[in-house]
């Protein structure tokens, strides 16, 4: 290489690819540089933020020439928060991209070439897709660029999203397009009480204070939302009214709940859960299925997303009514419960217990007799399984398999097996370690998030 590259340096760069992760590609002498918030086709002027022996990180300062790909972001922290780094790139450009790293991922970590990847299936709403949101609470606050220049800025309490790099403080947003707008009014009306409650908020630091996150949840089908307060300790005097408040405000706040937790994880689930207004649920549909979904059982964060997704995963499984059903990591049991009309029987395997509650209940709703589930680590309760399945739907969480589960779903040695899966990288790696037993048919990427570089994807495996 004849530049020589150094941290802090400023270069001027000419973007040509965009990698996993969303960062732009470029090349100087065959040497990668990825240009956070760069678009292929860009020129930049960029700093060296990072120099590794074999790639440097940089970010945008001037841009020399815009891509034809870019589009103005429409949200002001676009560039700041951590949320959705993508609102600059034009939407068809983000489905190709997504479409493209499931191709990669699989050649590069799954050594699997040719695989027929589909093109990606676009998201029905590109803003306020998302029914849920957790915001968290610190007692200091990311100062805009606009407001560092001010003298009389309160730089405590904020209630928001955090900004990448940054654990201890947070973005205090008006506003987050990916939520329906309802969301962000109560997420303002939050921000008064707190504000004015003589309860501390929670330093991210410190791990004293009380307030700590606001988790929204909301139904499509039925307009409905939950409002859950997680809190470090137990005080109904202090955040009763607060649920008062919002349901006397919103008839469509359905359900209050105040989750406990002491853990000093930034993670928004509660030790424990006490129920303060409406009902601890809310009823979400997806096709002719309802489904209710308590504070802390995972849910497709897309809904509509979900009902795409679930068709794709449904004819994969190419059920005709004969089939054995086993749905591994099942959460609330939507796929189960979607898949029952067309089964024999299907058991669903998830180790949250209050998911595994909802799912029970949501067969009962939905008057469904033939799935059933076990409660537990899928590592330990796969043994349970009484019959063989035909047909294997297995949506892990974003860390994949555990090489125990591979082996057993082997041992098993399903007909059809449904990956779906929220990583690219993992799933490639899983995919790998059964592709000498199956064959790896379509895949199908569906985006469920959009304008972030998240992508969703089924594959179809049939046994050799
Ligand atoms: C990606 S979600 C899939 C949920 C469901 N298929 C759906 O579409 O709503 C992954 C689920 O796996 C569960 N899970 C994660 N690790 C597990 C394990 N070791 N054993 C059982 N369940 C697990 C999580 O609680 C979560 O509900």
């Amino acid at each position: 290489m004849t530049i020589k590259i150094k941290r802090g340096h400023i270069l001027e760069l000419s973007i040509s690819d965009m990698a996993f992760g969303g960062k732009g590609v470029a090349k100087i002498d065959g040497f990668t540089v990825f240009v956070d918030m760069g678009v292929p086709e860009d020129v930049v002027t960029a700093r060296i933020t990072k120099k590794k022996k074999n790639y440097a990180e940089a970010r945008v300062v001037d841009l020399l020439s815009a891509s034809p790909f870019r589009q103005p972001a429409p949200c002001p922290y676009s560039g700041i928060c951590g949320g959705c780094k993508w609102q600059f790139l034009d939407y068809q450009k983000q489905l190709e991209y997504k479409r493209s790293h499931v191709q990669e991922s699989l050649e590069h970590i799954g050594g699997m070439q040719g695989v027929n990847v589909l093109p990606t299936l676009g998201s029905l709403k590109q803003f306020a897709y998302r029914n849920k949101m957790e915001f968290s609470c610190s007692d200091k606050r990311w100062l805009l660029p606009e407001e560092m220049s001010r003298e009389t800025v309160e730089p405590g309490f904020g209630i928001g999203l955090h900004v990448p790099g940054t654990f201890y403080k947070v973005l205090d947003i008006d506003a987050c397009l990916l939520q329906p707008e309802r969301g962000n009014e109560i997420l303002d009306d939050v921000r008064a009480y707190i504000r004015s409650s003589p309860a501390p908020v929670y330093g991210l630091r410190s791990h004293k204070g009380y307030w700590r996150f606001l988790m929204l949840r909301h139904s499509v089908a039925l307009d409905q939302w939950m409002v859950n307060i997680i809190t470090a300790i137990e005080d109904q005097k202090t955040v009763a009214p607060l649920a008062r408040l919002l349901v006397d405000k919103y008839p469509e706040i359905t359900a209050v709940v105040n989750n406990i937790t002491a853990k000093k994880s930034g993670v928004a689930i509660g030790e424990y859960e006490i129920h303060l207004a409406g009902k601890s649920t809310i009823t979400e549909r997806i096709g002719e299925f309802e489904f209710d979904i308590s504070a802390n059982s995972f849910f497709q964060t897309n809904t509509r997303g979900a009902k795409t997704l679930y068709d794709v995963a449904k004819r994969f499984a190419g059920l005709t009514g004969a089939e054995n059903v086993v749905d591994l990591y099942c959460g609330t049991g939507t796929i189960a419960i979607y898949l029952s009309d067309m089964a024999k029987s299907v058991v669903g395997l998830e180790m949250v217990t209050d998911a595994v509650q909802d799912a029970k209940k949501n067969c009962e709703k939905n008057g469904v007799g033939n799935v059933r589930f076990i409660t537990g680590d899928i590592r330990f309760t796969m043994d349970q399984i009484e019959t063989v399945p035909e047909v294997m739907i297995i949506d892990p969480p974003r860390a994949g398999m555990h090489k125990d589960v591979v082996k057993k779903v082997l041992e098993l040695a399903p007909a059809k097996i449904v990956y779906v899966s929220c990583n690219p990288a993992t799933m490639a790696r899983d995919l790998a370690l059964i592709k000498d037993h199956y064959t790896v048919g379509d895949v199908q990427p569906v985006d469920m998030f959009p304008h972030t570089y998240h992508i969703e994807s089924v594959a179809a495996l049939i046994r050799k």
